[in-house]
Formats: C-alpha cells, structure tokens, sequence
C-alpha cells in the first residue's frame, strides 16, 4: 500500500452540486411515498454523511437504522466479500425500507444485503446510492435512486475513505497516487 502522504485529492463532486443532488433525490421519494412512512437503512460506515444529509430533506414521516458490512479492508481494491458487522437494531417487515449507500461499485455488498433484507419481509424495498460507478460492477444490482454516475476514478470525501481518512471532506473527491 502506498503511504498516504504520496497521495493528492482532485474534486470530483463540489459540495454544493451534492446538496442540490441530495434534495432531488428527497424529493422524488417524497413524491414516491406520498403519505406513507419510509424506513431509512444506512449502510456503516460510508453513507452515514449522505443519510444524515438525506433524511432531513424528504418531507415524510421517517425512521433510521444502520447496519454494518465491510467488504473492502484497508486498501483500494474490493475483496470479494462481504461481512456483516452489525445487524439492525429493529425487525423491517412490513415497513417501506430504502437502503441507504455512500457506493454502489462491483455490486458485492449491495446483492448481499438485498439478499438479507428481502428475507426480513419489508413491505417494499428500495436503494439510495449517492454515488454509482457501473464500470466496476460484478453483480447485476442497481440502485433506485442515484444521487451521480462516476468514471472509475477512486473517490473518497462526503463519507467515503481511503484506510479510514478523508471521509469528512465536504467535496467528492478522486484520489491518485502524486508523481514526485
Ligand atoms: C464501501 C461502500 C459500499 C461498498 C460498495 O464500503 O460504502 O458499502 O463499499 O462497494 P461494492 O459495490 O464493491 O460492494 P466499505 O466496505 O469500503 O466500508 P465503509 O462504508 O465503512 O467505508
């Protein structure tokens, strides 16, 4: 792995192109859910930023939840698995659950909990990704609502991180190797 001081950020998604993104994106599940409650399901650790910024925009009665999977370790390179971290706190049957992601990459993570999710008998079932990289995809799963389609850049900030830093950048960032 590199060290990280060799690395250099470059924005990818300014700050106030995601807020107005976000806002979209609750409106058309407000639009979707009109009079009915939705059921808000992060996916720990990257999309807490996007949910929290997320759930106070849709005009619904809502809930929150989070589960945790890791499927990439500390480096840049997804493993092929997926572990379950945390389970959620409360039953989702019969509730309208929109789950909740920073990334939507090969794909691994997002099959893997649709899988576990649907088994739970949620009244419906749908994702949120703010972010979606199709070049990368190795399952057949797409997201409901996608904030922005992204080359196949590797992207930190606005929860995402690279070994645990940058998640608190306001911007979408790509992340390089710096020439030296
Ligand atoms: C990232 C991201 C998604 C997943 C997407 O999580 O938050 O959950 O990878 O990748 P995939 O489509 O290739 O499965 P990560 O395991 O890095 O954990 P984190 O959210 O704690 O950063």
């Amino acid at each position: 792995m590199r060290d990280a001081r060799t690395m250099r950020t470059k924005v990818l998604i300014r700050r106030a192109a995601i807020e107005r993104r976000v806002r979209e994106v609750a409106r058309q599940i407000a639009r979707d859910f009109k009079g009915q409650r939705v059921h808000l399901v992060g996916v720990l650790k990257g999309a807490c930023i996007f949910l929290s910024d997320l759930v106070r925009e849709i005009d619904l009665e809502t809930s929150i939840d989070f589960i945790a999977v890791a499927s990439y370790g500390r480096g840049r390179e997804s493993t092929g698995q997926v572990r379950l971290l945390k389970d959620l706190d409360s039953s989702i049957a019969g509730l309208n659950v929109i789950l909740v992601e920073d990334i939507l990459d090969t794909g691994l993570t997002l099959s893997y909990l649709l899988r576990v999710l649907r088994q739970r008998r949620p009244k419906t079932l749908r994702v949120a990704a703010l972010l979606d990289k199709p070049a990368q995809r190795r399952e057949e799963v797409q997201a409901d609502y996608v904030g922005f389609t992204i080359p196949n850049e590797f992207v930190v900030g606005y929860g995402l991180d690279y070994a645990e830093r940058y998640r608190n950048l306001k911007d979408v960032c790509i992340l390089r190797t710096a020439s030296r």
